[in-house]
């Protein structure tokens, strides 16, 4: 059956400005990286793209090497995208990322100009699309000048093959350098993207406070921290879980008894707040104005709309805060 988008999608959520610049981003993104490969269901992962977009989710955030295997997220992407998004390219903001290890050789990885160039050529094709909104640098790369890597952005930007340029995982001391170099090449960065969850808080050393001054939106990834931040590793690992897969990224080994006493604890103060942990867990990231939107991954619908409710009750008392900092320092 033709997909018809919802009509009162644009009533469902908050869209937020990305740092300084002229675009919106939904609250709530969702990223490709698991449950859109060549490994998964069809029929499911096609609803969850779907039913984000009927929510308002206009944001779709892949990479090259997002699978498995490595490439089939994108072109997954790409078949949905010809099937039941054509009509609503225009409405939708799609990026992806070149950095990881994508193909053989001395060109398919890290940060030089013929790698960012060759590959998204490459993302394009499989995703049938003539420009994305948004390309990254997907790593920082220690042995190719910086300068090569933020001129391949601009290069990309200005032969209209993406819109604006990103950069993601890197520090704020790299990412003040990235910065300068894009602004005086007249590209300027749009987005950082670092992971950052209330389990993962490295970018409060530094990077945030560079882009606050900045001007440059924050999108953190995994902010569930891949699904710890939820109620499904409470009581064991289920079957059907990241953890249990054998392609999953999250190893069982990271679920330790520390850990579930924190989830545990963390979880009382959802429920007072009539919230799940997730819905917490985001809200607790989209409290902080920099925070441009949060990318989520979801492996079935029910977790997309789980999450999607978190923007009932994105308010926290000084007390809940004060509680969470404790639990988060055991
Ligand atoms: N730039 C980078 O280097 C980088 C790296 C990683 C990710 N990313 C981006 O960030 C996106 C999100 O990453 P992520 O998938 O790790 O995000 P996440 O939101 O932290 O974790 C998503 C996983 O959590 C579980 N989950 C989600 N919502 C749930 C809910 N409401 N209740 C219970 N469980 C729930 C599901 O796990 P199950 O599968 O177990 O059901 C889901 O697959 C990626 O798709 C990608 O776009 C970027």
């Amino acid at each position: 059956m033709n997909y018809q988008a919802k009509s009162d999608r644009y009533q469902q959520l908050p869209y937020r400005r990305c740092g300084n610049s002229g675009l919106l981003l939904p609250a709530i993104s969702l990223g490709l990286w698991h449950n859109f490969g060549g490994v998964d269901v069809y029929e499911t992962y096609r609803d969850v793209l779907r039913v984000a977009f009927d929510r308002g989710v206009t944001h779709f955030d892949l990479a090259n090497n997002y699978g498995p295997p490595p490439g089939s997220a994108e072109e997954n992407f790409g078949r949905i995208l010809k099937q039941d998004f054509a009509a609503y390219r225009d409405e939708l903001i799609i990026s992806t990322k070149a950095g990881y290890r994508m193909w053989d050789g001395p060109y398919g990885e890290w940060g030089s100009k013929k790698y960012l160039v060759s590959s998204l050529d490459q993302s394009l094709r499989r995703m049938g699309l003539d420009y994305v909104d948004i390309f990254y640098s997907h790593r920082p790369d220690p042995d190719t000048p910086l300068e090569e890597t933020m001129g391949a952005l601009d290069l990309i930007v200005r032969q209209g093959k993406a819109l604006y340029a990103g950069i993601s995982n890197y520090t704020a001391e790299q990412t003040t350098r990235a910065v300068a170099i894009l602004k005086r090449l007249g590209t300027p960065c749009l987005i950082h993207q670092p992971k950052y969850s209330m389990l993962e808080r490295w970018v409060e050393g530094g990077l945030m406070d560079v882009l606050g001054q900045e001007g440059i939106g924050c999108i953190p990834f995994s902010p569930l921290a891949q699904g710890l931040l939820t109620d499904k590793y409470l009581k064991g690992i289920p079957a059907d879980s990241r953890a249990a897969k054998p392609h999953g990224f999250l190893q069982a080994s990271a679920i330790t008894e520390g850990v579930i006493s924190k989830l545990q604890q963390l979880n009382a103060i959802a429920e007072k707040r009539n919230q799940s942990l997730a819905q917490m867990a985001l809200a607790w990231l989209l409290k902080d104005p920099r925070v441009t939107s949060v990318l989520i991954g979801a492996s079935r619908t029910t977790q997309l709309l789980d999450s999607l409710a978190c923007l009932n009750n994105l308010a926290f008392s000084a007390e809940e805060l004060a509680d969470i900092e404790r639990i988060l320092g055991q």
